[in-house]
């Protein structure tokens, strides 16, 4: 994974790369580094842990002044978390920060060897500065030099590099991605877009074997070939405070708190009422009366999505739908044809395995549609279709209010599709509309109830295990709101499908296992009901999450929590966010890394 950022410009690069680097710190963090270009000498910088510990060590000091620099933050792939595996990486005068896997770097590695390079980390990305060097050294130009070495990786880059002897800083990327900033007099790289909003909103995004040289105050855009390419300079809509904090202690907590206005900016500009009609810009989706199976596929809390797109999808428009995970996805073989719809549904549009899986659709025939946050991302740009969630940039590592974005786009889909297929009518359309309105303010009132959420959290922060039961369509929520708990907490948590416990886990049932239950009044009520009374005759601590106060299940369960009531499409849209809280509040109380949990990053741009 990694983040990367370079800068060319005016101005003190130090801190700007730094600050620039906090804000890519969801892609790794167990290492950083930073290289500081000056008068023809290059300064280096490296630490093991966060950007914090580089910051405080390099920028106050003379040696890291100058205006052109790179620096890194590390996800570690090849080689431990430590000084010497910190990036950048340097080989003559040549000083390189990657992000990526480079896959035949052993090979490459005993070649150089053998001419007399010497290394020093134990990285898979210190071969790419030898092997410039060994271009240059043989009488290359700077450029020609990085050209000639990404032609021989095997892998994934996105790399900076820059060397002593000359003030010019170069970039390239292939299957990583790598944006460059366009400032006043200033230019920037950077992994993402957030890293750089608070300096410029226009960016370009690079596209697979393109460099970009900067030199003399001006960018040259070539292909590795070094045939000059055009690309689009787009002006980017998020704002620098966007991607800040705005008062709260945790990125995940204003993201939580985020959530009414992000769906709400996910619906605005589809709905048209007055036709009863869903309407997604740009998206032209093949004759639906031709597809015979649509496929979901994705990652961790975007597959959940999925789970909860399919129930929509087959509920009420009687078309098959499959879901897997990316990883498995990838290599089973699916059976596909070009009668399916693969659709493919990712917060950062970068996640590898998600990539790998639109390629194995796009090579059997089926039409890719994404569910995508982030402009320019490869899946943005690579799919057939795609439809934007607006939630903004979204920086706490666990993911939440691109989770309810992406369920209201599946039931925009659903929608869509329900009218283009002529199975719902104008009216029906409507009535779906009204309650997805309603929903932010739903979503809004249990905001209100956090504290009851703080208070629940510091009754139950104490257990090692947990246990979560749902549902039909609240299955996935269950499924989410455990992993909520699992990666930030770091507390053992499992979710079932209520109708299994009794297959296995009510073994584990004693009075040391709290149960959270997510069960509002839909067909699967009733059965859910009879499960939590299975529970408490075994003594298990039950917490239900109901929109039905006045069961008589209320009074016999430990703790309750009321969940506004809506149609079941929307179940879990609401019943997440208590979910999301708890497991917040539990991390926080327990003092765990809330944002930037252990061994965890935002982008998984590696298998
Ligand atoms: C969990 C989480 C991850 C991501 C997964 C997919 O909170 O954030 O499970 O959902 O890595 O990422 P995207 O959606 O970017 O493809």
């Amino acid at each position: 994974m990694c983040g990367i950022v370079g800068y060319k410009g005016k101005n003190e690069a130090c801190d700007l790369l730094i600050d620039a680097l906090r804000r890519l710190e969801y892609r790794g963090y167990d290492s950083a580094g930073i290289a500081i270009w000056h008068k023809g000498k290059i300064e280096i910088g490296r630490k093991k842990g966060k950007v914090n510990e580089l910051g405080k060590d390099v920028c106050n000091k003379e040696i890291f002044q100058g205006s052109m620099g790179l620096a890194h933050t590390r996800w570690a792939t090849h080689g431990t978390p430590s000084e010497k595996n910190a990036h950048p990486h340097k080989a003559g005068d040549v000083v390189v920060v990657h992000n990526g896997i480079v896959e035949n770097y052993m090979d490459l590695k005993e070649r150089l060897r053998q001419d007399g390079h010497k290394f020093l980390s134990d990285t898979d990305t210190e071969v790419i500065p030898h092997l410039i060097m060994s271009h240059i050294n043989k009488g290359m130009g700077f450029v020609d030099a990085v050209r000639a070495a990404l032609a021989e990786l095997k892998g994934s880059y996105a790399i900076g590099a820059i060397r002593e002897k000359e003030r010019i800083m170069v970039a390239a990327k292939k299957e990583s991605p790598l944006i460059v900033g366009i400032g006043l007099g200033e230019y920037f790289i950077a992994s993402d877009v957030p890293a750089i909003l608070n300096r410029t909103n226009k960016v370009i995004f690079l596209e697979d074997n393109d460099i970009a040289v900067f030199k003399d105050g001006q960018l040259i855009l070539m292909n590795i070939d070094g045939e000059s390419v055009d690309r689009k300079v787009h002006e980017i809509h998020w704002s620098g405070a966007m991607a800040e904090k705005g008062g709260y202690k945790h990125f995940m907590l204003k993201e939580i708190f985020e959530q009414p206005r992000a769906i709400s900016e996910t619906l605005i500009g589809r709905i048209k009422e007055e036709k009863g009609q869903i309407e997604f810009d740009e998206l032209k989706l093949p004759d639906l009366n031709t597809i015979t199976k649509i496929w979901m596929v994705a990652c961790g809390t975007s597959y959940h999505a999925c789970m909860i797109g399919k129930q929509m999808i087959e509920a009420n428009l009687r078309i098959p739908v499959e879901t897997d995970v990316a990883s498995e996805f990838r290599y089973r073989d699916p059976i596909i044809d070009k009668n399916h719809i693969l659709i493919l549904v990712s917060q950062s549009g970068e996640t590898a395995d998600t990539i790998a899986a639109m390629k194995e659709g796009k090579k059997n025939g089926a039409y890719t549609l994404c569910i995508c946050n982030v402009l320019g991302s490869t899946l943005a740009r690579d799919c057939d279709g795609v439809i934007f969630t607006h939630a903004g940039p979204e920086i706490g590592v666990a993911s939440t209010k691109a989770f309810t974005t992406q369920i209201s786009i599946f039931y925009l889909l659903m929608l869509h599709m329900g009218r283009k297929l002529g199975i719902m009518s104008g009216d029906e359309v409507r009535d779906f509309i009204g309650e997805i309105k309603r929903i932010p303010h739903k979503i809004q009132a249990i905001l209100e109830q956090s504290s009851a959420m703080e208070e629940l959290a510091r009754r139950y922060m104490g257990y090692k295990d947990f246990l979560y039961l749902g549902r039909g369509i609240n299955y996935p929520t269950v499924l989410e709101g455990a992993l909520k708990l699992k990666e930030i907490s770091y507390i053992h948590a499992e979710a079932y499908a209520a109708g299994e416990m009794k297959h296995g886990p009510i073994a584990l049932i004693d009075e040391n296992l709290p149960i959270v239950i997510v069960s509002p009044r839909d067909h699967t009520y009733k059965k859910t009901c009879s499960n939590v009374e299975e529970v408490i005759t075994r003594r298990g601590k039950t917490l239900l999450f109901t929109d039905d106060m006045d069961h008589e299940m209320a009074s016999k369960v430990e703790a309750i929590f009321a969940v506004p009531e809506t149609i079941y499409e929307l179940e879990p849209i609401l019943a997440i966010v208590p979910l999301q809280l708890l497991a917040y509040y539990i991390a926080n109380l327990l003092g765990t890394d809330v944002d930037q949990p252990r061994n965890l990053a935002k982008s998984v741009t590696v298998e």
